[in-house]
């Protein structure tokens, strides 16, 4: 038992917060909880409580690139970011393209235990946008996997793309499309514009995102099924996503904690740490992304932690592979963009980096080892409310921190953020009532305290 002490649920009153049994079994004024002398007291006081993140875009780079990532060192950083439970993009060596890779990502993940690790399974064999993987049979395995997306790459073909949004109706699965018309980007390095003009850089327009999700948009409303936008990066993305939604179809997006803070000025000292795929897009852009996020269009902040080696990464910008580490600054970086500027509360933070989420990746219900429709997964982005399954984050709002990349939990150091002084702190993770993260100055037990 974990009794967390004065804890501000949603950064509003504080409240003692009884957990029993992985679950809050008791929420009451300070002092007014019972507590038995051997449970083990969180001093909380003044700390924001909320439900524990949801990230539905990782890359963990398990099995095959196990020098850049692993299942553990990405979920050590997930719970350091305050992450309960994170999807892992399949663009792994093999790709997570069958049952049997899925399976095996998915137990590593529990075998570890510090987050739920949810595989996403490839929409194509080997990823290579020519013929549908095992779709069924992934989610039919133990993971449950109901999220498909060939990330890295687009899903170009039209044809295919409508048949695996017409498959994924079956149980209810989402396509996640990494839109970008791969034809308009050949030897692109950067954002096309002012900036890429100056430096001599190869342009990516914004047209090449933005025409894949205005088709994928209309082939998810003819089709009648579930489209997932990744990693929205243009303000015209935004104007495409608030028609779709207009229409009634089922399109949800994401935008990443880089792309909400960094544009693409940032290329002009050609530090590859700067370089992703998006790129980093201009003022304007990131303007009309943070409207977006507050105003729900955008529905889910998700981070794109991409990590590379220090060899592949430093290395020529053109050589370099695009790619950010984003776990363990994603909540920094939202307060910085997002609470500070006054476009959104904790309440807000919560829903769109826990509640959404969980939502779209279907994790919100109530966990099942009989094939309910959350699966083994379940319990993510509930309300702080007796009963529900206690995946929880305590955060000091006030703390500030200096990212120091040798401090990070990954295992790759490619943070864009080396240096930034940012604001918030995670203090604790819980998943299912187990600390994975605990700061040892709170904790004590009821006895030594009493
Ligand atoms: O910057 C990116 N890195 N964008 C992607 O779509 C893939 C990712 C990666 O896997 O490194
Ligand atoms: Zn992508």
């Amino acid at each position: 038992m974990i009794l967390i002490r004065g804890a501000r649920p949603y950064g509003e009153d504080a409240v003692d917060v009884l957990i029993a049994d992985g679950a809050i079994a008791a929420i009451g004024a300070p002092g007014s909880v019972a507590v038995p002398d051997d449970a083990q007291i969180v001093e909380a006081d003044g700390l924001i409580l909320l439900p524990g993140f949801v990230d539905v875009h990782t890359h963990l780079r398990e099995p095959g690139r196990e020098d850049a990532e692993t299942v553990a060192t990405g979920s050590a950083a997930a719970a350091l970011g305050g992450y309960t439970a994170v999807f892992a993009m399949p663009n792994t060596e093999p790709a997570t393209d069958t049952a049997g890779v899925v399976e095996q990502v998915w137990r590593l993940g529990s075998q570890i235990g510090l987050v739920d690790v949810i595989p996403i399974g490839a929409v194509t064999v080997g990823r290579k946008g020519e013929r549908l993987a095992e779709l069924g049979a992934m989610a039919d395995s133990a993971a449950r996997t109901t999220m498909f997306s060939d990330d890295g790459s687009c899903v170009s073909d039209p044809s295919l793309m409508r048949r695996a949004l017409e498959y994924v109706k079956a149980f209810d699965g989402v396509v996640a499309q990494h839109a970008e018309e791969h034809k308009l980007t050949v030897d692109a390095q950067m954002n096309e514009g002012a900036v890429s003009a100056r430096l001599g850089l190869k342009g990516w327009p914004a047209v090449a995102e933005e025409a894949i999700i205005a088709r994928d948009a209309l082939l998810a409303g003819h089709v009648g099924s579930r489209l997932h936008v990744c990693h929205v990066s243009t303000a015209g993305s935004v104007d495409i996503l608030r028609w779709a939604k207009a229409k009634g179809w089922d399109v949800t997006a994401e935008v990443t904690p880089h792309h909400l803070l960094l544009t693409d000025d940032r290329a002009e000292g050609y530090d590859p740490l700067f370089k992703v795929n998006p790129p980093l897009r201009t003022a304007a852009d990131v303007e009309a992304l943070r409207e977006a996020l507050a105003d729900g269009t955008i529905d889910c902040v998700a981070t794109d932690h991409a990590p590379h080696s220090t060899e592949d990464k430093e290395t020529e910008w053109a050589a370099a592979p695009p790619g950010m580490l984003g776990l363990q600054t994603a909540l920094s970086v939202v307060v910085q963009t997002m609470v500070q500027t006054g476009k959104l509360d904790w309440r807000g933070v919560a829903d769109r980096m826990s509640v959404a989420p969980a939502r779209i990746g279907r994790i919100d219900g109530v966990p099942s080892s009989d094939g309910g429709p959350a699966g083994p997964n379940g319990g993510h982005g509930q309300p702080i409310e007796v009963g529900r399954a206690a995946n929880l984050v305590l955060i000091d709002p006030d703390a500030t921190w200096l990212v120091a990349p040798s401090e990070l939990a990954s295992k790759s150091r490619n943070t864009p953020f080396a240096g930034f002084t940012l604001p918030a702190r995670v203090i604790a993770t819980f998943l299912r009532g187990t600390p994975t993260v605990l700061d040892g100055a709170l904790a004590a037990t009821a006895g030594a305290t009493a």
